[in-house]
């Protein structure tokens, strides 16, 4: 596989040998993996001859929910019920008082930011280590994203230098539990309350993760989720904010709906704040994510099994770190199985060629996300029109200095990513994925020469 395809087109290349392929094992692999046999980018067998599970899973569940949503002539949630019942089921999964469904995971943030007013002068603090949706939904408010530093053995933001980037203007902190598994939320929680900033979690890629027994996206004052076609609950697109405020769920309501509350009738409604947007998910997606929900569980339960049993496996591997999960985490939902690969114990391999290599023994992989706060798309925010009209060219050169991010540098050049749906394959299917890495690495020399 192309280690320069992004995280989208690689989960589009695992999943396209088997779309639509009900959840079960993968087929028997061939077990010519032996760490003995040449590599198959030198010609040997596979260590892994099978293909994994496809993404998306569906039947005649999913069928039926859509053309029930068709027959109903009902296609917008003012007047089908679909959006209202996933509302209300993915309310009682997770533990949050409210859930608002939106039209994707971009939304569910655009809303909780546009919510809370954030806007020109005003600061927020992502990670670096992210999908480009978390800078996005700042810089469009014309807000500053601040870049916090990652912890590069958990991947995530690194809580511990959360509270050296706020200043005055911070009006919000807004954490990524990158992979589905949780950031270290107790002490982001505690910086939050200590300077009374507002933690809105982006829990787009988390689904049924946990903190302390806790769904994650119920800790901060909302958390938010992605139902996009990759994510671990999926209706193509669409996304959901959670919150247990009563008085911000109301707002966020009326944000999502072009400022409109709730209690409207006719064309006489009652509006509130002053912005808003329609960032409404369709009935045809909430009825599909109330099919997808009913998978959801289980196919949780298989994932965290094999990622578990999958560390074990790789742990015993020298230069093979899988990203450590914080102490509270009770639960990550693995959207991603992420490890750093340290090429001094692979005879100098490039991580590049090793990612070509592993892919070659049938274990697709990807290198996962680059340096995003050294992005050409994201340093050029320092000449937007708009940035440079309410911070100034001092202000956005400070800005650029302060989004120097060394650890998360040093992490972009050893990630290595699976995606969720390998994890729906088979114990074996582990220990092949472990036996392709070992294979890889005792011939790590030749693979170095040619
Ligand atoms: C961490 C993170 N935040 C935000 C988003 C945006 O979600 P969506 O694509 O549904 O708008 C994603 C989706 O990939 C994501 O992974």
């Amino acid at each position: 596989m192309n280690p320069k395809l992004n995280r989208r087109e690689f989960i589009n290349v695992t999943a396209a040998a088997g779309a639509g392929l009900a959840l079960g094992l993968s087929p028997r692999t061939g077990a010519a993996g032996s760490a003995t046999a040449k590599p198959a980018i030198l010609g040997g067998p596979k260590a892994h001859s099978g293909a994994f599970p496809g993404w998306p899973v569906f039947d005649q569940t999913e069928e039926r929910a859509i053309l029930d949503v068709v027959k109903s002539g009902n296609w917008f949630r003012g007047s089908g019920k679909a959006v209202a019942k996933f509302e209300d089921e993915y309310k009682k999964l997770t533990g949050a008082r409210h859930c608002l469904a939106t039209s994707c995971g971009t939304s569910a943030l655009t809303t909780a930011l546009g919510a809370l007013e954030i806007g020109p002068g005003d600061e927020v603090i992502i990670p670096p280590y992210t999908f480009i949706a978390t800078y996005n939904v700042v810089a469009l408010n014309f807000a500053l994203p601040v870049f916090v530093d990652t912890d590069l053995e958990s991947f995530q933001i690194d809580a511990n230098k959360i509270e050296a980037a706020i200043t005055g203007q911070t009006k919000a902190i807004l954490p990524v539990h990158i992979g589905g598994s949780a950031a270290d939320l107790d002490k982001i929680l505690a910086v939050g309350r200590k300077h009374k900033i507002s933690v809105i979690e982006d829990a787009c890629q988390a689904h049924l993760g946990e903190w302390r027994g806790r769904k994650v996206g119920t800790l901060g004052l909302a958390g938010c989720f992605s139902f996009q076609a990759s994510k671990n609950l999926n209706s193509g697109e669409g996304g959901a904010l959670l919150t247990d405020d009563d008085g911000f769920a109301g707002i966020c309501y009326n944000f999502h709906n072009q400022g409109r509350g709730r209690a409207a009738s006719g064309y006489n409604f009652s509006y509130s704040g002053t912005r808003g947007s329609n960032l409404r998910l369709s009935e045809f997606q909430g009825a599909m994510l109330v099919a997808q929900m009913t998978r959801l569980a289980e196919q949780t339960k298989r994932r965290t099994e094999n990622a578990n049993y999958l560390t074990q496996l790789l742990n015993e591997i020298p230069g093979v770190r899988p990203a450590k999960l914080y102490e509270g985490v009770t639960r990550s939902a693995y959207h991603l199985y992420m490890f750093r690969y340290d090429r001094a114990h692979f005879a100098g391999l490039e991580r590049d060629r090793f990612i070509a290599a592993l892919s070659r023994e049938g274990v697709p992989c990807s290198s996962g996300y680059g340096p995003m706060n050294r992005d050409a798309y994201v340093q050029g925010l320092a000449r937007n029109k708009g940035f440079l009209k309410v911070y100034g060219e001092q202000g956005m050169r400070d800005w650029l200095d302060r989004s120097y991010c060394p650890q998360n540098d040093l992490l972009c050049t050893q990630a290595v990513w699976f995606t969720q749906a390998m994890l729906l394959a088979s114990k074996n299917d582990m220990e092949q994925i472990a036996e392709a890495i070992r294979k890889i690495q005792k011939h790590a020399g030749e693979l170095v020469e040619t």
